[in-house]
């Protein structure tokens, strides 16, 4: 436990035994599918807990929005412990196979191999998020990992209407899906109809094996043997060593404080956590409440600038590389960074010191759901098979469609990925590394509340989970925080990307006028996807929402 983490559950148990604490008084689910939120609420109400809830709304996602994320894929889960204060981070992020290699997306003259990376199960890392699931039963719920998986298993089996969004995206990706893959999302080579029930019979069959027989269920036996063969066949490298040696790390959450708020966060191998605290200790120095809007759209960029500055150059996994966590979310270190800040002139990345670039590309997936039960449990997280799904192959018989996150490592230095993120060595592909993530599933709270948030959105994510706690921080409710407008940079490209209602045409023009390469922008509309659940810990008001730009919508059990 960090010393803030120290110094902070002991207050918290003080402040609850002077009577001070409201338990919530209803659970809430939010998530990126009615149907997943349900999954979660079902499990509450017979029973079980936040974290039995969460395997349920992972699992759920899985099965209802099979392009965002799934048990071929990855997660971050960060839980609070009513009972004890326990704060802790589940880092169920993929690997790389153990034959990986540094230079196996590049071709002899040393330059990527277009689509190795995201393509085929080549592109694919070992999944977490089955051992995440396991994880979460064994050592936080309270029912057994089959009760919890239940409402997922029934979806697959029996199937779920196919939705607009669905069929959509299905018709874009399917050409580039593998047989295996089209055998499931277009059986007889057509995609389900919108209305129409689509059934995902094979993966209920993994679903029940894994549910069933725990770690082992998906890790060694029938499955993994079908997963490794199916892999081989089509030019993968996994191992049956690979899927043997897989395991899920329990991290410490950062934490950090933005005025009275305590900000906890995702560690490395996510770089959320470090830039988030990082812009929030940037922020510090300015008075956000006597600017107009030009001057704090400017500032917040600058700080979003400086932030993903660091993010090529010291991030990666933290069981792989000495990463400088503490120096990176100290307030002397961004003190130093706003030293270069000028309030009336934008900065040009290019006179930051740092990675640069020379390429480009990008549009992505993932998922997150916040779940808040009773008593006061809380899980954020943020799951992922990286792109649209993944790399779009299933290892036949699985029904199990695999990641590309092999995208999210470095593939050459200087090198953007799909999102245009610039890593280096840091980031560098070996065997059993975990890959550098965005995703930010975080958890805000002062006295008097609590807000759990997170999102997908690539690159993205990192600056729609701060502007969204940063809104919290000043009054807004759920709904507002998660259809509030949003813009966004990230030190490269050099551009200041606005959704088009985020700013108007003369405060536009005042930003062009500042030096800010704006870029008006669709391409962040859809993008993001918030699911925010809030606690007014003194009323015991529970409040949710979901990101109007998606098809979530937040449930809630009987008050
Ligand atoms: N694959 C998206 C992320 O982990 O950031």
């Amino acid at each position: 436990m960090n010393r803030l983490n120290a110094l902070l559950v002991p207050l918290l148990l003080l402040w609850a035994a002077a009577g001070l604490a409201q338990t919530p008084n209803r659970a809430a689910v939010a998530s990126a599918n009615p149907l997943a939120s349900e999954a979660g609420i079902e499990v509450l109400e017979e029973g079980g807990n936040a974290f039995d809830a969460a395997i349920a709304v992972s699992a759920a996602l899985g099965v209802v929005e099979p392009y965002g994320s799934g048990l071929g894929g990855g997660g971050f889960f960060l839980l609070h412990r009513a009972s004890d204060g326990l704060q802790v981070f589940i880092d169920g992020r993929e690997t790389a196979p153990g034959a990986a290699r540094e230079d196996m997306y590049l071709d002899e003259h040393g330059d990527p191999i277009p689509g190795a990376s995201r393509n085929g199960p080549l592109a694919a890392g070992i999944p977490g998020l089955p051992a995440a699931l396991v994880h979460l039963a064994e050592n936080y719920g309270r029912l057994t990992l089959a009760e919890s998986m239940e409402p997922a298993i029934r979806y697959a089996e029996e199937g779920f209407p196919a939705y607009e969004t669905l069929v959509q995206r299905l018709s874009r990706r399917v050409p580039g899906l593998s047989e295996g893959a089209r055998e499931v999302f277009a059986p007889g080579s057509d995609v389900p109809a919108a209305g129409e029930l689509f059934r995902q019979p094979e993966l209920a069959a993994t679903m029940r094996t894994l549910a069933r027989e725990g770690h082992d269920g998906f890790y060694r036996g029938a499955v993994a043997d079908m997963l490794v063969d199916g892999v081989q066949r089509e030019g993968g490298i996994w191992s049956a060593e690979d899927l043997l040696n897989y395991s899920v790390v329990e991290r410490e959450p950062l934490i950090g404080t933005y005025h009275d708020v305590a900000i906890t966060t995702a560690p490395p191998p996510s770089a959320g956590g470090v830039a988030l605290i990082n812009m929030f200790n940037m922020l510090s120095g300015y008075d956000l409440a006597g600017v107009d809007r030009v001057t704090r759209t400017h500032l917040l960029t600058e700080v979003m600038r400086r932030a993903y500055r660091d993010r090529g150059p010291y991030l990666g996994d933290p069981d792989f590389i000495a990463i400088p966590v503490d120096r990176l979310t100290h307030p002397y270190y961004a003190a130093g960074q706003i030293a270069s800040l000028r309030i009336d002139r934008a900065t040009p990345s290019d006179s930051l010191p740092g990675i640069q670039p020379d390429g480009a590309g990008g549009g992505p997936q993932t998922s997150h759901f916040s779940v808040l039960d009773r008593e006061g449990n809380m899980v954020a997280a943020t799951q992922t098979i990286n792109f649209g799904f993944g790399s779009g192959f299933v290892a036949p018989g699985t029904g199990v469609l695999l990641n590309n996150e092999m995208d999210d490592f470095s593939m050459k230095p200087g090198q953007p990925n799909g999102y245009q993120l610039l890593s280096a060595e840091a980031n560098s592909i070996q065997p059993g590394k975990r890959m550098l993530s965005s995703m930010t599933p975080t958890i805000l709270r002062t006295d008097d509340g609590v807000a759990l948030l997170g999102s997908p959105g690539g690159s993205q994510i990192i600056t729609i989970v701060f502007l969204a706690s940063l809104a919290w921080t000043e009054g807004a409710d759920a709904a507002t925080m998660a259809s509030n407008p949003r813009f966004h940079h990230q030190y490269f490209p050099d551009r200041l990307m606005f959704e088009p209602d985020a700013l108007s045409e003369e405060e536009e023009e005042a930003l062009l006028g500042l030096g800010h390469n704006m870029a008006r922008t669709r391409q962040l509309r859809g993008n993001g996807n918030l699911q925010i659940v809030t606690w007014d810990r003194r009323s015991g008001e529970v409040d949710a929402a979901s990101d109007p730009r998606g098809v979530g919508e937040p449930r809630f059990s009987a008050p």
